[in-house]
């Protein structure tokens, strides 16, 4: 199959974006090519409370994904459909129920709220703050955080205190962060929820920018917006914990707003 081409089913169309209507997952075909950075297989996860005699709740339901190394891609869908959630599996910190997951290392999560990113009080001390483990002379490290920096766009911040910043300016330290860990995955779970227009669109190129001055990062971007998608080599929909679709950002938006446009016919009829 060719990865970034469209796979979908035929019957979408019909379905309004934030309906709860069954659809069918798209097919990912699982056989890892060495260019692929990131992989999940039939991927199923369910909660189960506490509660006596509970029985688990299906949340993810058979997703298979695959991303190209190099590539930036998007992850959207309506509320609760599951996207942190898969990101979560991809990431390590959720087991999936069944299936497999196969995701280049090292790899990072980024989290949603910026204030839950930085640690050390000023810029380059907390780029450098995951470098102890490496063993890496001043030099490098020095070397390492102004290269990562450079990528964000923030080289003339590092001496900055890291409370005088914005919320998108503390997003690109913790993705600069990861950078300079060498990470050839970035998770990035809704980082521009919190941001205005400006800091958005910031973040984005620092990702765009860090995935296109380096052949070997890979990035997972969830998002509500469907404009960022002009950023994106590709995206992923889901719905209902479903992979709905899967294939390059200009078709997933125009098959997003087709479906957005038939629901609102319908609301409107
Ligand atoms: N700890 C949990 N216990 C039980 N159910 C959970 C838990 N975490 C998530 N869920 C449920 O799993 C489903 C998917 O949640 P998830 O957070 O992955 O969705 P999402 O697509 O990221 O939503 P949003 O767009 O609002 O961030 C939701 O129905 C949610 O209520
Ligand atoms: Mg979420």
């Amino acid at each position: 199959m060719n990865i970034p081409s469209l796979t979908r089913c035929s019957n979408l169309l019909v379905a309004p974006l934030y309906s709860t209507a069954p659809t069918t997952t798209t097919t990912v075909r699982c056989s890892r090519a060495e260019n692929i950075a990131i992989e999940g297989c039939n991927l199923n996860f369910s909660f189960t409370t506490n509660q006596a005699n509970a029985v688990p709740v299906p949340i993810l339901k058979d997703c298979s994904l695959r991303i190209p190394s190099g590539q930036f891609w998007m992850l959207l869908g309506p509320n609760g459909c599951g996207k942190s959630t898969l990101l979560k599996i991809l990431a390590g910190l959720l087991n999936p129920t069944s299936g497999t997951v196969f995701v280049n290392k090292p790899k990072s999560f980024v989290f949603q709220n910026p204030d839950h990113q930085v640690v050390m009080p000023t810029v380059d001390s907390d780029v450098a703050f995951g470098l102890g483990k490496f063993n890496l002379t001043n030099d490098e490290v020095i070397s390492r955080v102004s290269n990562a920096l450079n990528a964000v766009g923030l080289s003339d911040y590092m001496k900055r205190s890291v409370q005088t910043l914005s919320g998108g300016q503390k997003q690109r330290v913790a993705i600069a962060g990861a950078l300079a860990e060498a990470c050839k995955v970035l998770l990035l779970d809704e980082l521009t929820t919190f941001l205005d227009e400006t800091d958005q669109v910031a973040v984005l190129k620092a990702v765009r920018n860090s995935l296109d001055t380096s052949t070997e990062v890979t990035a997972l971007w969830v998002t509500h917006r469907l404009e960022e998608l002009e950023y994106a080599d590709g995206a992923i929909y889901m719905e209902d914990g479903k992979v709905v679709m899967h294939g390059d950002a200009a078709s997933i938006r125009s098959f997003i707003e087709d479906k957005q446009s038939i629901y609102i016919k319908q609301i409107n009829s």
